[in-house]
Formats: structure tokens, C-alpha cells, sequence
């Protein structure tokens, strides 16, 4: 099986996680096929909304951590990075429906997406600090900007998991749906956003986003230099391996 399923049907895009062996970890390849798919759903006059949504196994459990030190990042050029960029300058709407595990960029994606819905199982993360690295997707500037300076520095310097609920207050998740209906609830929303103009849908998502769009761009460049730095720094690697061998990292030795 493919780790990312595409299918184009109605208008609507679906863009699937599909590697439940591994959380849906998502792999240097995986981004590449994801952002492919949604730089050619904006020449694709048949694509009118884009739904990204996990599998039984959740959203996804963020970037895979042995592809990061086999494959790290270095440029805006990297996959990785190509796929935020794709997000961020998605023109047309972007739902996504997350249950389970949404990891480090399974979070910080969302941010670039139009409507959320999550089961009340999601467990959303941002362990950058953890794994010794820095936010990435704009999120050190978006998240405070919707959460509030405290909210988002509980959240980014602890990084510990947060529940749907919790989501849904500080506003990055638009309505928690039950498991057992969510993808058709998101599916639901996107046939209502495929019967409406296209073209009023596009000028309005960029209206809403164009008073930010540069610094959004800027903050990316920023953090894509500092997550490349942090992503070489044996601390990080320290906790990549540390993962990978299913014990707790030691970041004594480090000043
Ligand atoms: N990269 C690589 N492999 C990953 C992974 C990741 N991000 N997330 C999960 N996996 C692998 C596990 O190593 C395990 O592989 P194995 O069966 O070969 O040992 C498998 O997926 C199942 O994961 P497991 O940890 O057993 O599942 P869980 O339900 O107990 O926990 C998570 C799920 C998502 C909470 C946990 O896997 C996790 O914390 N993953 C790392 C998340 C992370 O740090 N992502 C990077 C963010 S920048």
C-alpha cells in the first residue's frame, strides 16, 4: 500500500496518511508526493477543495524520526519543507480531520488549513524542544498570535500533549466530531464548499490571510534556517536515537 493516498472525486481532493505501521510517520517521500498533490491541485480546475484526513491509526505522528537523520531537511528545497510551503499558499480551502495522534507537524500543518474537525481522541503535540529541535510551519508566529504568548509557550516549551478540547479553546479546532462520523462530517463540509463559487471562496481565503502572508513568509525562512541548525546539533540526535531505541534521551552532556 502507499503511506499517501490520493484520490480526486466531486471537486474534492482527499489527501490520505496511510502508513499505520509507523503512526502515519511521515517520511521525506511522503512530502514530497503531498506537496506534488497540492501544487497540481491548484492548476486542477477540477480540484475545489482539499481534505486531509489519517486513518485508523490517527492523523499522524509528525515527521518519521529515523528519516530525519537519514534524510535531514537542510533547505527550503527539501521536501519537507515544500510541503509547508504548498500549505501556505494553498489557494483554494483546506479541511482536515484529525483523530488519534496529530505530532509535531501533524499540529503545526493546521495551521495552514481552513476548517479543523477532531475526534475526541486526538492528541495533539508540539515536542520540538524535546527532540532538541524549533517550530517550524510559521507556528512559533502563529501559534502565539491565536493562543496568546502564555498559552503558546506552555505549549512549545513543554510540549506536552494536548487534548481536542483543549484545541478547540484556544480556536485551532473548529468542532470535535465523534470518531464514527468524522470523515463524513469533513466530507459533508467539503461537498457544501465544492457547490459554492470558486472563485468567491479563493478571493476570500486570500483577503483573510493577506494581512499576514509576508511575515508568515518571513517567520518560515527563519525557522527553516534554525530547524536545519538544531537538526544537525547532537542533541538532537541524541533524542532521535534515543526514540528509536525506546529510551529516555540524556541531554546532560550538553550545555
Ligand atoms: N518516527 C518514526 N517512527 C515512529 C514515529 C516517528 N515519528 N512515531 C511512531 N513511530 C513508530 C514507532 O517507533 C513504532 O515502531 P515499531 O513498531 O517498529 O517499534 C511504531 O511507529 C508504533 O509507535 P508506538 O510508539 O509503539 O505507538 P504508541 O501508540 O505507543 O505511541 C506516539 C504513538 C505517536 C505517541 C509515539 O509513537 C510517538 O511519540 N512518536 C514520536 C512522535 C514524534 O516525536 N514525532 C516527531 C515530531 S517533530
Amino acid at each position: 500500500m502507499e503511506p499517501i493516498l490520493t484520490e480526486r472525486r466531486d471537486g474534492i481532493l482527499r489527501i490520505e496518511f496511510n502508513r499505520p505501521e509507523k503512526k502515519n510517520a511521515i517520511t521525506a517521500a511522503m512530502y514530497a508526493v503531498i506537496a506534488d498533490a497540492l501544487t497540481g491541485a491548484e492548476r486542477d480546475a477540477g480540484v475545489r477543495v482539499i481534505l486531509l484526513h489519517g486513518n485508523f491509526a490517527g492523523f499522524t505522528a509528525g515527521n518519521d524520526l529515523q528519516d530525519f537523520l537519514a534524510n535531514p531537511p537542510r533547505n527550503e528545497h527539501a521536501p519537507a519543507f515544500r510541503f509547508l510551503a504548498a500549505m501556505r499558499d494553498a489557494s483554494k480551502p483546506v479541511i482536515a480531520a484529525l483523530s488519534g495522534p496529530a505530532v509535531g507537524v501533524g499540529t503545526t500543518m493546521l495551521f495552514h488549513c481552513d476548517l479543523i474537525y477532531a475526534a475526541p481522541d486526538t492528541r495533539f503535540s508540539l515536542p520540538f524542544v524535546n527532540l532538541a529541535l524549533c517550530p517550524e510551519a510559521g507556528s512559533s508566529y502563529l501559534l502565539p498570535r491565536l493562543a496568546g504568548y502564555q498559552r503558546a509557550a506552555e505549549l512549545l516549551l513543554l510540549g506536552e500533549p494536548f487534548s481536542a478540547e483543549r484545541a478547540r479553546e484556544i480556536g485551532l479546532v473548529n468542532e470535535i466530531v465523534p470518531s464514527e462520523s468524522l470523515l463524513e462530517h469533513a466530507l459533508g463540509v467539503a461537498r457544501k464548499l465544492v457547490a459554492k463559487p470558486a472563485a468567491a471562496l479563493r478571493v476570500t481565503k486570500s483577503l483573510m490571510k493577506q494581512a499576514i502572508a509576508e511575515r508568515v513568509c518571513s517567520v518560515m525562512a527563519v525557522e527553516t534556517t534554525a530547524f536545519g541548525v538544531r537538526l544537525d546539533s547532537p542533541e538532537a540526535k541524541e533524542a532521535f536515537t534515543a526514540f528509536l531505541e525506546k529510551r529516555q534521551p540524556d541531554f546532560s552532556k550538553f550545555a
